[in-house]
């Protein structure tokens, strides 16, 4: 793509792009509750054309029909990517030959009946008390998506049962879900696709153990399971009629519209899921449809950030506490899907996505801006606003907006100064993301939205967004280094075979911790 390289290498100054009304409106779209305004960006008309030019070239049009259409593009695993499938309301999504939606169907009325039991009472613990609080045993995906969905809907709708989360394998993180948990009124929901995950295993034997000291041997009724592999929730000691199955055409990072989004059901009721999952399905429906989506518009800005701006960052920043959960969320959907370096035929490629990472504003205002305004790289910024948030008055809500306006207009317009310390280069690029509310619609469209740009993104860069590879490395040397901590004779004996440095630090780590 030299004709982008050749336009990337020239001084464009956003102001000057912005005298350009038609070219603005190209880079403003609305759909639903969301609408965007890209035109703060470093790109004129020109550069514009050349991205939908990519597009074209690189086939996008043709990957998303892909995708929609269960071909198995996860080509590593051979597997197809229909989470869509799990917010259709009708349809025909196949893998394999079959039509997926009758079975994704039976299982939300599994969930809907598991929720109306659970939070109406008349599903009893062992010693017949009904439930009161829930705690979702999981991590990554099996975390991250139905945590950050109960942290922002929680501002706006109060929560019937009282929803927690677990992840971390330091048990300070199921301590602290504990306290002042009741055995007798606990709900775990142990959340693993492979129900092989270490920290998820472990975190599910201690609360059994926590439920056992008061109830007994007899804990099942305070369980529920969610993992494509229900015979391994089963072996644990789950009982079959409460473990939700899920499938391989489902990723972890994009698993929580399946029985992953259990804890958001059993939070705020299954109608508000099914909220979530009609707003998704809303933007689907738009990227299927519109060759020219807010998806693609998204990926092909980014992409020219990342891959003619050299920016090596991607920032989120939402201005409402509600969202305080989306980048971390946001950090494992783009991050673990295209954190890639070689493309679909395993060749090495030049540049893939860039770092995610972000905070709430104002917060955030407060911590790293000054990076952005006056540190030495340029990382573009999705700023994200609200026209209404719950709980706010007017003059709240004015207060958060004007904070993210005036850092959208700061960080373009820069400030000539005499003094360099007191100089702002300006030319620095971010997008506004505005969304009338925050509900369950809103922000099913929200995530999708990101989603389809990530799939987008993948598509330009020619790499499989599917799948993680990456993550399993550390996790076959941390089983080799356990056994050396935990002075396994057999172990031990092979410890030098550990690099230097690792050696070293194995030493002084063998005595800590205290029994
Ligand atoms: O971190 C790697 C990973 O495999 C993620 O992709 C996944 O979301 C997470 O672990 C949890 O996996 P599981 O749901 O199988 O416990």
């Amino acid at each position: 793509m030299k004709q982008l390289h050749t336009l990337a290498a020239r001084t464009l100054k956003i102001v000057d792009c912005l005298t350009d009304h038609r070219r603005n409106a190209a880079l403003r779209m609305q759909v639903g509750a969301i609408h965007i305004d890209h035109s703060k960006q470093r790109l004129d008309a020109a550069v514009w054309q050349a991205l939908l030019a990519l597009a074209e070239t690189r086939q996008v049009s043709q990957g998303i029909a892909r995708m929609f259409a269960g071909e198995k593009i996860n080509h590593t695993e051979g597997r197809a990517v229909l989470h869509v499938a799990l917010r259709a309301p009708a349809g025909n999504y196949v893998v394999d030959g079959k039509n997926i939606l009758p079975e994704v169907h039976a299982v939300q009325a599994r969930m809907r009946a598991m929720t109306e039991e659970i939070q109406s009472g008349a599903w009893r613990g062992v010693s017949g008390q009904k439930i009161e609080r829930v705690i979702n045993i999981g991590i990554g995906g099996s975390d991250l998506g139905p945590r950050m969905v109960c942290t922002a809907l929680n501002a706006h709708t109060p929560m019937r049962l009282d929803t927690r989360f677990v992840a971390n394998v330091d048990p300070t993180d199921l301590a602290l879900a504990l306290r002042g948990a009741d055995p007798h009124r606990t709900l775990f929901v142990v959340t693993s696709k492979t129900f092989t995950t270490t920290e998820t295993l472990m975190n599910a034997q201690a609360a059994r153990a926590w439920l056992q000291a008061t109830l007994g041997e007899d804990v099942g009724r305070h369980f529920v399971a969610i993992s494509a592999f229900p015979e391994r929730a089963a072996a644990f000691g789950i009982p079959p009629a409460q473990v939700l199955p899920m499938w391989d055409w489902v990723g972890g990072r994009y698993s929580l519209w399946s029985a992953v989004g259990l804890p958001i059901a059993l939070a705020f009721g299954y109608e508000v899921f099914a909220e979530l999952l009609a707003g998704a399905h809303l933007m689907d429906e738009h990227v299927r449809q519109q060759q020219l989506n807010m998806a693609v518009q998204m990926a092909l800005i980014a992409h020219w950030n990342s891959d003619y701006l050299g920016a090596s960052s991607q920032l989120v920043i939402p201005y409402s506490e509600a969202l305080a959960r989306l980048p971390a969320f946001l950090q494992q959907l783009e991050l673990e899907s295209n954190g890639k370096r070689v493309n679909h035929q395993g060749e090495l490629i030049q540049s893939s996505v860039p770092a995610l990472w972000g905070e709430v504003g104002s917060n955030s205002q407060h911590a790293f801006f000054q990076w952005l305004h006056q540190g030495t790289q340029i990382a573009p910024v999705d700023f994200i606003v609200l026209k209404q948030q719950a709980g706010l008055s007017r003059a709240q809500t004015q207060t958060l907006n004007a904070n993210a306006l005036a850092q959208a207009r700061a960080l373009m317009l820069g400030q000539t100064h005499a003094d360099p310390h007191r100089e702002f280069p300006g030319n620095r690029p971010s997008s506004m993301i505005v969304l009338d509310s925050l509900n369950a619609h809103s922000l099913g469209q929200l995530i999708a939205l990101y989603e389809h740009k990530v799939l987008v993104q993948g598509i330009l860069w020619g790499i499989n967004s599917f799948d993680q590879f990456g993550v399993e490395l550390g996790k076959a040397i941390a089983n080799q280094i356990v056994p050396v901590l935990q002075k396994n004779a057999a172990a031990e004996s092979k410890i030098a075979e550990f690099d230097d440095s690792t050696q070293h630090l194995l030493h002084i780590l063998a005595a800590a911790g205290v029994d």
